[in-house]
């Protein structure tokens, strides 16, 4: 992964920045980016910050939440 700071915003809608995810796959456990939706609330709004396939916007993301979670698996 790219050098990003822990309070870079990976999900714009939500405001849900890199700390955030880490934090819920190392203290809660967040196995899929299903359970990170659900436990950041990041990716539940435009959803183009999950992956980037799914990424829509003119202006592609930096990171994507796979990303962060592709560090622990
Ligand atoms: S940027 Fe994450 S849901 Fe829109």
């Amino acid at each position: 992964m790219k050098d990003f700071s822990k309070s870079y915003e990976v999900c714009n809608c939500k405001k849900v920045t890199i700390e955030q995810i880490q934090d819920v796959i190392i203290n809660q456990q967040a196995k899929t980016l299903r359970e990170i939706q659900d436990l950041t609330t990041a990716g539940t709004e435009c959803r183009h910050c999950i992956f980037p396939e799914g990424d829509f916007g003119k202006i592609k993301k930096k990171i994507y939440c796979k990303d962060i979670l592709n560090q622990f698996v």
